[in-house]
């Protein structure tokens, strides 16, 4: 009877992961899903309770375990079984034609064909398959031997964790974030007043290298696969190699392009240099290699890199300005960051005034002084950073610039914590801290009240109106009408914008309670699992850790937060106040994942967002964006000058929206 059952079991297992990983490849590959996040999460949730009531049908190559395994001391080191090369550079045209000339002098061929392809500007990764089974992978390291990233990697949905044939072969690629998936983690760990990250490369360095498989489960990391290792793939060109892999249901990136001289190698670098704006990840530039296999085995390899290949360097955006001033900033947890202000300059397309040096590490290792002149950069075209101190420029009238012993706001001592790069202010009542906490709760992605910045939070806490969130719902029109700098009106309507806020989803009212770690994401992942803000404040580490995405570090914070004196009391005005704590039923939910499961296609150019804005904008309500019309797109977003998108979405029966109607759609 046991076996029996166990029999259906282990059947049952085997066709959920089927399942389970073909819809993984549908949404994460193809970007092409057929069915809806809850459907997925119900057989997700089907196979985690069969496995743990069987647990001999646990498998490594189970999509279950992708989730996480336990934090590692260290990373073990694995050797390559064929070294991992660089890249030679070219830097520009010239010594691009210098290549093209050397390969063709080297071969003694008159035509030779290139496929050039993008060059992503991630962390090269080495994936290691048995018998169709995903076994190993790794960093590359110094290029003989690289870390064992293994659990890491397996968080990455785009990895599959069976090949459908069962071949023996080691891949590599590149692992990246993209730029929406950079912005979010950064707005995320913002809110939760995390080190930022300077640009999506290094989050994706910080991802992989992360101990914690747990913690890198939590971050969107992506792949592309451009090349293998040790294989008995019977392969002739690089171009077949792409169609292989990409048959083997790896990701493949779309933009290569066979080329069949020098000419057409310039020509797609030139264009790219200017596409690589409309796309959601970095490059930093081309990779030009040689398309027959056997004639880049004849050309052969130096010690560091292959002579059939080459990267065509594209130049980030720098500029250099001078530093006018350092100034701290107290954040809503008392971090202290040092801020330089520049002489305003642009880059890519916007004025530059100030550029954050994070932390105090940050500013030594760069050694930046006040009047200094620097290289600043727009890392990964988002966050301005300073490149480095362009020291020849000095005169020796710069000065030096010392982090404060003592906090600007309220004078206190201030601190660092063991294991902290940020120095603080742990006076729990400092003004600063406070006026940041209101400006927080206020700002748009939060509660979202109109007309209460800085400057208004700021007048409040010197006339002794707000002392925490709280107190902001018992603020009278009369009252805050006799305040400097307050008109009538302008009084009557911060009022109104505050009553207005009491009705926000649960979601907002998290988010803007500040909570270490929580973020807009894991304060909509709470308040979705919890019907309540009373629940969620009762909650133990089991259930909190239980909520998909919800590690044991915001669980701690998260409970650490109710259990503060403190939050009762903030927490008792809120709620005298009529501010709502109900989680909305998943029938009304609106706001954060309204156009959940909608699929878009934008094509054509948009009059009021830029390409990567309205693609940002609905996956900021749950929607998904793909780059093809098919029979699983739900709208086509049709811009100026549409192209074929436009015929396609026609023919397919595709909703068309007009700008017009998206922006109704998007507000509704
Ligand atoms: S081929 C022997 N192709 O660029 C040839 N590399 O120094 C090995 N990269 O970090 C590289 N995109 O991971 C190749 N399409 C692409 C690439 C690519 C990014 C990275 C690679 C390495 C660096 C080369």
């Amino acid at each position: 009877m046991a076996e029996r059952e166990l029999r259906i079991a282990e059947e049952r297992a085997g066709e959920l992961r089927r399942e389970i990983d073909r819809h993984n490849y549908n949404y994460h590959v193809l970007d092409s899903p057929e069915i809806s996040d809850a459907e997925f999460d119900a057989l997700m949730s089907e196979l985690i309770k069969l496995e743990e009531e069987y647990p001999v049908l646990k498998s490594g190559d189970s999509p279950t375990m992708r989730i996480g395994g336990e934090p590692l001391a260290a990373f073990s080191i694995l050797e390559h079984k064929r070294p991992m090369l660089g890249l030679d550079n070219a830097f520009n045209e010239d010594e691009l034609t210098a290549f093209t000339s050397r390969v063709g002098r080297l071969s003694g061929l008159e035509e030779i064909e290139y496929l050039c392809e993008l060059k992503i500007d991630g962390l090269a990764v080495s994936l290691q398959y048995e018998k169709g089974l995903f076994a190993r992978g790794a960093t590359r390291g110094d290029g003989t031997r690289g870390e064992d990233i293994t659990a890491n990697l397996r968080t990455i949905r785009q990895l599959p964790l069976r090949l459908p044939e069962p071949l023996t072969l080691e891949v590599r690629g590149e692992a990246y974030f993209t730029r929406s998936d950079f912005e979010k983690l950064n707005r995320e760990r913002s809110s939760g007043e995390l080190p930022l990250f300077a640009n999506p490369r290094n989050a994706a360095a910080g991802s992989l290298r992360q101990l914690d498989p747990r913690l890198a489960a939590e971050r969107p990391l992506r792949l592309f696969i451009y090349g293998s290792g040790e294989n008995s793939l019977k392969i002739e060109t690089q171009g077949q190699l792409l169609q292989r892999l990409k048959d083997l249901q790896l990701p493949v990136n779309p933009y290569h392009a066979l080329c069949g001289s020098g000419e057409e190698v310039t020509a797609y670098c030139r264009r790219w240099d200017e596409e690589r704006r409309s796309l959601d990840y970095d490059i930093d530039g081309v990779v030009v290699k040689v398309n027959d296999i056997e004639l880049q085995e004849r050309l052969g390899a130096t010690a560091r890199s292959p002579r059939w290949a080459i990267a065509f360097k594209y130049p980030p955006e720098e500029k250099m300005t001078k530093v006018l001033d350092i100034l701290v900033n107290v954040g809503r947890t008392g971090a202290i960051t040092p801020v330089a202000v520049l002489d305003p300059v642009t880059i890519s397309g916007s004025t530059v005034q100030r550029a954050s040096l994070h932390n105090e590490d940050m500013l030594r290792e760069k050694g930046v002084m006040i009047g200094d002149t620097v290289l600043i950069r727009k890392a990964g075209e988002i966050i301005p950073e300073v490149v480095k101190v362009i020291r020849e420029k000095r005169d020796g009238n710069e000065k030096e610039f010392r982090m404060p012993k003592r906090c600007p706001s309220c004078g206190s001592k201030t601190v660092r914590l063991s294991g902290e790069a940020a120095l603080r202010c742990i006076n729990p009542t400092c003004p600063a801290q406070l006026v940041e906490r209101i400006v927080h709760f206020a700002s748009r992605r939060a509660m979202d009240i109109e007309g209460l910045g800085p400057a208004v939070a700021e007048l409040l806490y010197e006339h002794d109106m707000v002392r925490d969130v709280g107190d902001l719902y018992y603020l009278q029109k009369e009252e805050l009408a006799r305040l400097p700098r307050m008109a009538e009106k302008s009084a009557a309507n911060l009022v109104q914008a505050i009553e207005k806020s009491k009705e926000n989803p649960l979601n907002r009212l998290l988010h803007g309670l500040g909570i270490r770690f929580v973020g807009e994401r894991a304060a909509a992942l709470l308040a979705n699992s919890f019907s309540s803000l009373e629940k969620l404040a009762s909650a133990s580490m089991e259930e909190l850790t239980a909520v998909d995405e919800i590690g044991p570090r915001i669980a701690e914070a998260v409970i650490l937060f109710f259990k503060n004196e403190q939050t009762g009391i903030v927490l008792e005005k809120l709620k005298n106040a009529g501010l709502n704590f109900q989680a909305l039923k998943t029938s009304e939910k609106g706001g954060g994942d309204r156009l959940s499961g909608k699929a878009f296609v934008f094509s054509g150019g948009l009059e009021t967002y830029t390409r990567d804005e309205a693609a940002a904008l609905v996956r900021a309500q749950g929607g998904r964006v793909s780059s093809a019309v098919s029979g699983k797109t739900d709208y086509l977003v049709a811009g100026s000058d549409p192209g074929s998108k436009l015929q396609k979405a026609r023919d397919l029966g595709v909703e068309i929206l007009d700008e017009a109607a998206f922006k109704q759609l998007l507000d509704r």
